[in-house]
């Protein structure tokens, strides 16, 4: 496809940048450039090969295969475009990423709103054309369109243009961190439910792409460990149960009314918009200051549905308390926490054993600690809130997604994600096998009925 560049500061800019990427490449590649001629021969001698950084050329897509540049002239008044591109185009991405990239305090952000851009991906020694449009119009000639956009819908009509203006052999990929009831944005049409996406990227542990909020991993044989005071670390702890959020409604189940109902039995403090104060949600100073003196963190997911364990969970660890989770089913939390870190309702047969259960554990100190012995054995790793929201937009996501691109063979046969199944929307299902949860949940079409998602 064309690069529709018009002479002037955009054209310089580009210019100017293209030129540096092929001064790197050129640079860094194996490639011989000795002159513009040479390109056609570079590519030809490649192909000649069969061969790309391990890449056999003739699984490449043919966009790709081809050289994604086919306009000579504009290649030539470009002097060289690189041997090997990717054109990803951001679909539907609004102004929350401008506004937030654009703050003071996460500038070193800023250079992912920058549209359009060419992405370096070592990996592949291969580049990205990254653009962003809100235009239907703009999606033909793209290799890779990414639907990210958690806010806004696409109206059903703006479904039937996208779909009508996709191209042949072009991946779609949905790109989030939120759960399948908190990304309107990204959810097609029922007609469109099994034929929209090629690949997901999500926290979801079977997307083409994973991206948890936080992991455990044991300490590895002969690997420096820094054994805390277990004793020490609790020491300090005066105060019972701690509950923060930003938002007391949630789609799926009756958040509000379990916090009420635990408050019947048990002294709880409130935290946040929802709660009684607030605390910044990016200063982890502030937070530990305020959670840390708890011994347990009610860490209430606004979703239950497999594997959505998020930062609510990894941060209550991280500051020293004991989560009490409402979330994904007991055993995805089994598969991923440090051993007997939590307590999940399904250990429980009422709400009331679950609370007398804390009020027991608060009393005996030997047996809270046992929540905190992991702490010698492992070690969590977990993402800062803000470095997981912007990563649709990064290098590295975009290069892994490339790096699928140019390894999946175009000639196999290419089966579609179902939005709807349990690959997705269909994980999410309920907050609690025993039956006392049930009280809790909502109707199932309450998510899809509701407007205002962040209600
Ligand atoms: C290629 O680009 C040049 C310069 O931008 C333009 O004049 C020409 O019409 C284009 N050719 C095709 C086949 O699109
Ligand atoms: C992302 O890629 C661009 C272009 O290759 C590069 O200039 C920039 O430094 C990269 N950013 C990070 C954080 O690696
Ligand atoms: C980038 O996308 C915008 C639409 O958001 C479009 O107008 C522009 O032509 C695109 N740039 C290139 C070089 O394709
Ligand atoms: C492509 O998108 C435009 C809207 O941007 C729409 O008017 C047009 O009908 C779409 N093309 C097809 C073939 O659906
Ligand atoms: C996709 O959905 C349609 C309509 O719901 C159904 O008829 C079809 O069998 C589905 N295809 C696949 C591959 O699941
Ligand atoms: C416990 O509190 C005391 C007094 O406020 C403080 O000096 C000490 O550092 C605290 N210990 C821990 C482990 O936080």
């Amino acid at each position: 496809m064309v690069f529709k560049l018009r002479r002037g500061k955009r054209f310089m800019k580009i210019s100017l940048v293209f030129n540096i990427i092929i001064v790197f490449y050129i640079c860094f590649s194996h490639v011989n450039w000795s002159s513009t001629a040479h390109l056609e021969d570079s590519v030809a001698e490649k192909q000649h090969h069969g061969v790309v950084r391990g890449v056999r050329q003739d699984t490449l897509p043919t966009s790709v295969r081809q050289n994604s540049i086919t306009n000579k002239s504009t290649v030539a008044s470009m002097t060289k475009p690189p041997i090997c591109l990717t054109k990803i185009l951001l679909f539907g991405m609004r102004q929350h990423w401008f506004e937030f990239c654009s703050f003071k305090e996460f500038s070193q952000y800023k250079y992912l709103i920058e549209f359009p851009r060419f992405v370096n991906c070592p990996d592949t020694n291969c580049f990205i054309f990254l653009n962003y449009s809100l235009d239907a119009r703009d999606i033909p000639g793209y290799d890779v369109i990414l639907f990210t956009d958690v806010y806004q819908w696409l109206t059903p009509t703006m479904w039937d243009w996208a779909h009508g203006n996709r191209t042949d052999g072009q991946r779609w990929v949905m790109i989030t961190e939120e759960s399948p009831l908190y990304v309107p944005g990204v959810q097609p049409p029922l007609k469109y439910a099994n034929n929209t996406y090629d690949w997901f990227d999500s926290y979801k542990g079977d997307s083409d792409f994973v991206h948890t909020y936080g992991y455990y991993i044991p300490y590895a044989e002969g690997e420096p460990v820094n054994y805390p005071d277990l004793k020490k670390m609790v020491q300090n702890k005066t105060k019972l149960i701690a509950w923060m959020g930003s938002h007391c409604e949630t789609l799926q189940w009756n958040r509000r009314l379990f916090v009420e109902d635990i408050e019947k039995i048990v002294h709880l403090e409130k935290y946040g918009k929802c709660g009684d104060v607030e605390i910044p949600w990016n200063n982890f100073e502030a937070l530990k200051e305020t959670l840390s003196p708890y011994k347990f963190y009610l860490s209430l997911e606004n979703s239950c549905c497999e594997d959505y364990i998020t930062e609510k969970f990894w941060r209550a660890l991280e500051l020293g308390l004991v989560p009490v989770v409402v979330g994904a089913p007991l055993e995805y939390y089994h598969k991923v926490a440090p051993p007997h870190s939590f307590i999940h309702p399904d250990q429980f047969d009422s709400l009331a054993e679950l609370a007398l259960y804390l009020v027991d554990l608060n009393a005996n100190e030997h047996k809270y600690l046992e929540y905190f012995k992991w702490r010698n054995i492992g070690k969590l790793i977990s993402y800062g809130q803000e470095e997981h929201y912007v990563r649709p937009l990064t290098n590295n996501t975009q290069c892994s997604i490339q790096s699928k691109l140019l390894a999946t063979d175009q000639s196999q046969s290419r089966k579609k994600r179902h939005y709807f199944g349990q690959e997705w929307f269909g994980s999410c299902v309920k907050c609690g096998a025993k039956p006392w949860m049930q009280k809790y949940m909502l109707p199932r079409d309450h998510a899809r009925e509701n407007i205002n998602i962040w209600a």
